[in-house]
């Protein structure tokens, strides 16, 4: 099998120009490598976590679907679909939902932010905390370990997350495995690119800091009027400037090459009017993203084709997860009534069966004991005269379980006691 990697796509809000060359860009560079197998997706089940909007959900992952083929994902390629298209997703995330402790939940940043946001506003620690906001690491889980997914790019935020899927993914191997591993193991990879661009007050741009360049939305206008917001410093046009440090600057390197660079670094060392500077970042900005706005907008206003090519994506995904999960489901039990075969950790149960115990102690009577498969003493007698006596209420224990009022001390709970007994009844 190549090498895997798989990108989830939070459907919330618009995309700016941060995300474009913090994510998008490197993502769909990526995916044009040799040997690679990508997987991209709608988080769209994510989305309804934090939004109770239909409209803004529906349109939001139809815009976002819409932005990573017009920034050049090629869907014949990589895996290009919608979560809630796969529903052998939710289902996984049920069945890693039973292994999961709710203590490694409980450690979620993005629970914990919530309960500590409740708890400083005087509420209960739960008050707005939904069982899928809860539940989305294992959620998220089930998204990577559905595709066998290697490396999962992200920011440094959702590290904590892939770790989550990986403690889960080890239990659900160690516990259905039976020596094959079902799951890959995924790591997590985070850019050192990603979240680099700085917003027009030269911090990280992003739309809680009101700092972004749009990247489609509200077309060339929206742009122009972006960069002329950024913070510079006051010299004047003809005054020398420094370009380290400026957001600007920084801005134009994530669109240039290296000689555009040095070019642009000179012409602000000699006077460059701030002014003239920002025209000729929006001009190398639209030279890149003017194409694929344009597309972006073919696209929106085909939402057929948009459709076809999810729902093509989709049959590519289930092609690998619908007989994925139908492994799972009869690793861990469900299977039909005709498939009989016992798993090799059934029949090692079996074979670790309780046993009684007949011996002989210093005083010269008779014992008899009962151990369960694991060796914890569950009955014990009283001392018999005659050994013929112990053996015979061993069998009748045997053929009738507590029923048999044995002369013995029960030494465990009467379910246990019951339940070892009935393992000499079953075949
Ligand atoms: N939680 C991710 C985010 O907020 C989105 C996401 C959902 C994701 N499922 C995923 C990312 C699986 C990677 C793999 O960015």
């Amino acid at each position: 099998m190549s090498h895997r990697v798989l990108t989830g796509i939070t459907t919330t809000g618009t995309l700016h120009l941060g995300n474009y060359v913090g994510a998008i860009r490197p993502a769909i560079a990526a995916s044009r490598a040799p040997g690679v197998e990508s997987f991209f997706f709608m988080a769209d089940f994510h989305a309804l976590i934090k939004c109770d909007d239909p409209d803004r959900v529906a349109r939001s992952s139809r815009a976002i679907a819409a932005t990573w083929l017009a920034a050049g994902l090629d869907p014949e390629r990589v895996t290009f679909y919608r979560q809630s298209d796969i529903p052998e997703i939710p289902e996984l995330t049920w069945l890693l939902s039973c292994v999961t402790a709710k203590g490694l939940m409980n450690r979620a940043h993005a629970y914990k932010a919530a309960v500590d946001a409740a708890t400083a506003a005087g509420e209960e620690p739960d008050a707005n905390v939904t069982m899928g906001l809860f539940s989305y690491p294992v959620l998220m889980a089930a998204d990577i370990l559905m595709f066998n997914a290697h490396k999962v790019p992200v920011g440094k935020d959702q590290v904590q997350h892939i770790e989550m899927a990986r403690d889960v993914a080890q239990r659900f191997n160690h516990l259905f495995g039976r020596g094959q591993e079902l799951f890959t193991l995924p790591e997590a990879q985070v850019d050192a690119e990603m979240e680099l661009l700085p917003g027009l007050d030269g911090r990280k741009m992003s739309k809680s800091y009101d700092n972004v360049i749009p990247l489609f939305e509200g077309g060339s206008a929206a742009l122009q009027h972006a960069v002329a917001r950024i913070v510079t410093d006051s010299r004047l046009p003809g005054e020398p400037k420094d370009p380290e440090g400026q957001a600007l600057v920084t801005i134009y390197d994530a669109f240039a090459t290296p000689e555009q660079r040095a070019a642009f670094r000179a012409a602000l060392r000699q006077g460059l009017a701030w002014g003239e500077a920002k025209q000729q970042l929006v001009a190398l900005i639209e030279a890149q993203i003017g194409p694929m706005r344009e597309r972006y907008a073919e696209l929106m206003a085909h939402p057929e084709q948009l459709e076809a090519t999810l729902q093509a994506g989709a049959a590519k995904a289930r092609a690998i997860a619908v007989p994925l999960l139908k492994q799972l489901r009869a690793a861990v039990g469900l299977r039909p009534y005709t498939d009989t075969a016992t798993t090799a950790a059934a029949k090692a149960e079996k074979a670790a069966l309780p046993v009684f115990k007949q011996y002989r102690e210093a005083d010269g009577k008779f014992y008899f004991k009962l151990l369960s498969a694991g060796g914890e003493l569950l009955l014990q007698s009283q001392g018999f005269e005659q050994g013929r006596e112990a053996g015979q209420w061993v069998a009748r224990l045997k053929r009738e379980g507590l029923v048999a009022d044995a002369p013995v001390q029960r030494e465990a709970g009467d379910a246990d006691i019951a339940a070892a007994l009935a393992a000499f009844r079953e075949d």
